[in-house]
């Protein structure tokens, strides 16, 4: 054992732990018996020896299986802790290197072993690892010679799914900088304000987002932002830059900026440091993907699942990606058997998609054999496994924002992460009581907060110490401080509230339950009420809002709602509130529902108030206001009458939409939507049929449309839009 390695009690002792249990440590013995077997020792001895091994080893079995029996899932455990430990040591190693080793070197130590290799595979086209270094070669040259960039530099990219911005980011790591990962898609005033904070001097968009950067333009001067279009980078040398220009860069260095609403307020930007970005580059082994595998990304890489998960993964098991523009239902298992794809990633909304896509004969026709991701829930987990056979499910959970992660490596259906004793150790975490309906934590005489039993729901806060830091939101001291808990299980300490109820069962299987706070979670986002509610009174008929999330039936997260209180004599204008709330808000965050009060109970504390709302929910039976819903087509909020809301109680149609797809129609959604207008004319009916799927998605509408678009749907499988024909 090397001495490095022996730096604390923890690290020791599960050096010890590990090979007493994990058949490597049981064979010793037994190898051991056979030397002597072979060796010329009197007979005698060794039948003596051979009993008392015996006997050593029925007792060992029965040890063994009383522990089994006790703890079914010991050697999953030992196995996962053993990674675990692996991968703490491995990154012990690179902060020892100088300079220090990081990701990018990893990624050019590939480009030098297996320049051959693929990297990433887009739209049909082949990216060697070969490839990516001289490209991000080229683009580092491009940014340091019309950028002046420099070690330490922030650089904001708003750039859709694309090899340049793989490109972009190992261009960027090459000269010692940092990337924002904005919003690609969202309103122009939600990433300027996160471009603001970050700091960037640097903006680079692709062509798709031009216009909406001409509105912010005379802010961006004011700023000071240089903003560039993808570089042309064809100009430049594909020489390596010096290794000078990131001479600086360590284990605290700041790797990239993610921007979540995390639990409270405004969206903020949350900083993963070059060693984070090793400890999440590790998911991927930690599942269990090994460099033969293709892995399927149809995630964002603006957020820190696709992009860390997936493109830190990948470079640190040398494997190759398959990335995509924009998840689709309908070309997704097409992809699949394409490009031989062994892993998908996905979050909990996309297996639902494939779900609900009409079920084909070729189903199980693929080699997928793992899929890693989060939000994933019971029933869609089973029907998933049922319709599209075995595929073994690594369900994580982690934020942007956190400082624990949770794995359930055993692949309990519906658990979000098993409890390890080693994880327990090193990341610190506890569930404590949580009083709903006040939203505060429930403190006990001493002013400590209370764990609670076995089995019982309570708030996720995990400690922050050295090993499980938390850096905070970047230039948001504020909100920073907001994140934090105090004196939970002694008086003094610092813990990081989550914002996430959970249960833990008997087996340490841990399960979600619901989110609290100023933040709900809709489409595999998170959705601030306080901004959402910023938007509503902005409009002058609007007095107050208060915004939070009900449960719809059939769905994750929770659907976004309003109770607004109008002024004297005012009534709500449904088409204008649309036009308004789609202006600001990217689509993720529109209200569903809206509800009108006129006066909102004032006694009492805000928070009861949100909590009483959140329970009568949207249901037109107990609730006397004024009741709308969206319509995401007619583009405006209609009235919510009994029969739609039975609808969507049964997770059918909710609502009879008309729609008239004409080419043009399909282009404004796909940019409303931010997909940018590279949907146009290609593949469009696959396109179309994605499209009114996910508009439809949450309100599960049916469609009416001409009859000639009616037989193109139908042609392509679009049944399952049209299973209902309305009457008009
Ligand atoms: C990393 O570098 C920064 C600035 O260059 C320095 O302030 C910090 O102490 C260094 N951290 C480590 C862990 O060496
Ligand atoms: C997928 O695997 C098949 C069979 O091994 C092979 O013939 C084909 O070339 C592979 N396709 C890709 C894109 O790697």
């Amino acid at each position: 054992m090397e001495v490095e390695e022996m730096g604390t009690f923890k690290q020791l002792k599960g050096k010890l732990v590990e090979p007493g249990f994990i058949p490597d440590g049981v064979t010793d013995p037994l190898y051991f018996l056979n030397e002597q077997t072979k060796s010329r020792t009197p007979l005698t001895p060794i039948l003596i020896m051979l009993q008392a091994v015996a006997a050593v080893l029925s007792g060992f079995a029965v040890v063994a299986l009383l522990l089994y029996m006790k703890c079914p899932y010991i050697l999953q455990d030992l196995m996962h802790a053993r990674k675990m430990l692996q991968t703490k040591n491995q990154l012990a190693r690179f902060q020892k290197k100088r300079p220090y080793f990081t990701l990018l070197d990893r990624f050019l130590e590939l480009a030098q072993t297996q320049p051959a290799k693929p990297f990433v595979v887009f739209e049909g086209e082949v990216f060697t690892y070969g490839d990516g270094d001289l490209r991000s070669n080229q683009v580092a040259r491009a940014l340091r010679r019309h950028a002046g960039l420099r070690e330490g530099d922030t650089v904001a990219l708003l750039l859709g799914n694309q090899p340049g911005l793989v490109w972009l980011s190992l261009g960027l790591q090459k000269l010692g900088c940092a990337a924002a990962m904005l919003h690609y898609g969202s309103r122009s005033t939600a990433w300027l304000r996160c471009l603001v904070r970050s700091r960037a001097t640097v903006l680079v968009v692709d062509a798709g987002v031009r216009a909406a950067v001409e509105e912010v333009m005379p802010t961006l001067l004011q700023q000071g932002v240089l903003m560039m279009t993808v570089p042309l980078i064809q100009q430049e040398s594909e020489q390596p830059v010096s290794p000078q220009l990131r001479a600086q860069v360590n284990a605290s260095s700041p790797a990239a900026y993610f921007y979540t609403s995390g639990t409270t307020g405004l969206p903020k930007a949350s900083l993963s440091t070059e060693a984070r970005a090793w400890m999440i580059a590790h998911s991927l082994s930690t599942a269990g993907v090994r460099p033969q595998d293709v892995v399927y990304i149809p995630l964002p890489l603006y957020h820190a699942s696709g992009f860390q998960i997936g493109l830190g993964g990948a470079i640190e098991r040398g494997i190759t990606v398959v990335l995509k523009r924009k998840f689709s239902a309908s070309q997704f298992w097409h992809d699949c058997r394409k490009y031989n794809v062994t892993v998908i990633l996905y979050i909990g909304e996309i297996l639902r998609y494939l779900c609900n896509t009409p079920k084909g004969a070729d189903d199980r026709l693929h080699g997928v054999r793992m899929a890693v991701g989060n939000g994933l829930r019971a029933d869609v987990w089973r029907v998933f496994l049922q319709r599209f056979g075995k595929v073994d499910i690594k369900e994580f959970y982690g934020a942007s924002d956190g400082n624990v992660g949770l794995f359930n490596y055993p692949g309990r259906i519906g658990a979000i992460g098993k409890v390890n004793f080693y994880h327990k150790r090193t990341a610190p975490y506890v569930l404590v009581q949580f009083d709903a309906e006040r939203e505060e934590l429930v403190r006990d005489s001493r002013g400590l907060c209370v764990q609670v039993p076995t089995g019982e729901t309570g708030l996720l806060v995990s400690e922050i110490t050295t090993s499980a830091p938390f850096w905070g939101y970047l230039n948001d001291l504020e909100q920073t401080e907001k994140k934090k808990v105090r004196d939970v299980v002694k008086k003094g300490d610092v813990y990081l509230n989550s914002g996430d109820l959970m249960k833990i069962d008997k087996d340490g299987f841990i399960f979600f339950q619901d989110r609290v706070g100023d933040t709900f979670r809709w489409k595999g986002e998170n959705v601030a009420t306080t901004e959402v509610a910023d938007i509503f009174t902005m409009l002058d008929s609007v007095v107050d809002a208060n915004v939070y999330g009900v449960q719809l039936p059939g769905h994750e997260g929770r659907a976004g709602m309003a109770t607004l209180m109008l002024k004297d004599g005012e009534t709500l204008d449904c088409t204008e509130t649309f036009v308004h709330i789609s202006n600001y808000l990217p689509s993720f965050a529109w209200p569903l529902f809206i509800r009108i009060q006129n006066d909102l109970e004032l006694t009492g504390t805000f928070k009861q108030v949100k909590y009483k709302l959140v329970k009568e929910g949207f249901d037109p039976h107990t609730v006397q206001d004024p009741l709308f819903v969206l319509d995401p087509r007619r583009r405006m909020y209609t009235p919510l009458t009994l029969d739609m809301y039975e609808s969507i109680c049964l997770g059918e149609l909710v609502m009879i939409v008309k729609v008239l797809y004409l080419e043009e129609d399909v282009q404004r959604r796909t940019l409303d939507s931010g997909v940018g207008p590279e949907l146009r004319g290609h593949r469009l009916v696959g396109g179309l049929l994605d499209l009114l799927t996910e508009t439809l998605y949450p309100l599960r509408g049916t469609v009416i449309t001409e009859d000639e678009h009616t037989d193109a749907l139908l042609e392509q499988g679009g049944h399952h839009l049209l299973h209902r024909r309305p009457q008009i």
